[in-house]
């Protein structure tokens, strides 16, 4: 049974924190989520033991540009970016990375109830480097204010819902927010390409597409949706101007603290912070609360797509 179901909203829009909703049922936390707040755990539903914490905080990351973060697949049950000494290291961080998934899982089961009907556990992450002055190449970039898009494969519409912990025992992970997507979108109708069309039906991936995929680089997978989110991503990194005079809200999360946030509708850079876990869902365009609030909906309204 869940019992830390205090938590925070903190909005992105600019108001700040909202008021604590009386209500704890779960449609009222996933229509703040939707609507672009970030939940906030003062204290994390996620345990870890001391001796689980102790070696994750010993551990390092190889290739640290090449490969973003170190990767638990829920599905294959099995790690994978890990510069370990060993094979027994190894299969401890599976072990703890496993247990940390199982634990968001039956958590987000309950509280986000709605959206357990159709969603599909996407990576796991450890995040061991400190992300202030972090070198990266521009589009991966992270201290950077993007909206998230989703590199692997198409999702088509559908959403990105990522549950975050700060294992840092003695430091904040600071972030910065500003216009959601909704805003941005609209802000920069002018100086992005419209979006083809936003058909949802999968198309036939080009040959090319295997190619792209056995050479590890970032595809659209041939979706108008994802090419289109994949190019504003990039569009919002490269443009020096808005990263330098948007507004900003910062945010820091405390040590075992825990955050829960649409990544694609919620921009975010992360400035500093060592030592972060989180876990990714797709979540169905078909179970949102608000679905006027998808992206794929804000864009079929903007330029007036079916
Ligand atoms: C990101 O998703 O852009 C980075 C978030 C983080 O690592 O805190
Ligand atoms: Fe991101």
């Amino acid at each position: 049974m869940i019992k830390t179901l205090e938590y925070k909203v903190f909005m992105t829009d600019g108001s700040g924190e909202a008021p604590p909703s009386a209500i704890s049922k779960p449609e009222v936390a996933c229509a703040a989520l939707e609507r672009g707040g970030i939940i906030f755990f003062p204290e994390s539903p996620f345990k870890f033991s001391d001796r689980d914490r102790d070696f994750l905080l010993s551990q390092k990351q190889k290739d640290a540009d090449y490969q973003k973060n170190i990767a638990y697949r829920p599905a294959e049950d099995r790690v994978s970016g890990f510069e370990a000494n060993s094979a027994a290291d190894v299969e401890r961080l599976r072990s703890i990375m496993a247990n940390f998934h199982g634990q968001v899982q039956r958590f987000l089961q309950v509280f986000l109830s709605p959206y357990a009907r159709s969603w599909k556990a996407d990576f796991a992450s450890y995040r061991p480097i400190e992300e202030q002055g972090r070198p990266m190449r521009l589009r991966a970039r992270n201290d950077l204010l993007h909206v998230d898009s989703f590199a692997t494969r198409p999702i088509y519409g559908d959403r990105i819902l990522r549950t975050f912990i700060n294992l840092n025992p003695e430091n904040v992970r600071v972030w910065n927010t500003s216009d959601n997507f909704e805003v941005l979108s609209e802000k920069f109708k002018n100086d992005v390409r419209r979006p083809k069309s936003l058909n949802t039906v999968p198309k036939k991936p080009s040959p090319f597409h295997s190619v792209i995929k056995a050479l590890g680089l970032k595809s659209s997978g041939g979706s108008p949706y994802d090419s289109w989110m994949l190019d504003f991503h990039n569009f919002l990194k490269e443009n020096s101007e808005f990263q330098q005079y948007c507004r900003k809200d910062r945010w820091e999360f405390p040590s075992n603290s825990s955050w829960i946030v649409f990544t694609d509708m919620v921009s975010h850079s992360v400035l500093s912070g060592q030592y972060a876990m989180e876990q990714t869902y797709i979540v169905s365009k078909n179970d949102l609360v608000c679905p006027e609030k998808a992206p794929i909906n804000i864009l079929r309204r903007l330029y007036e797509l079916d």
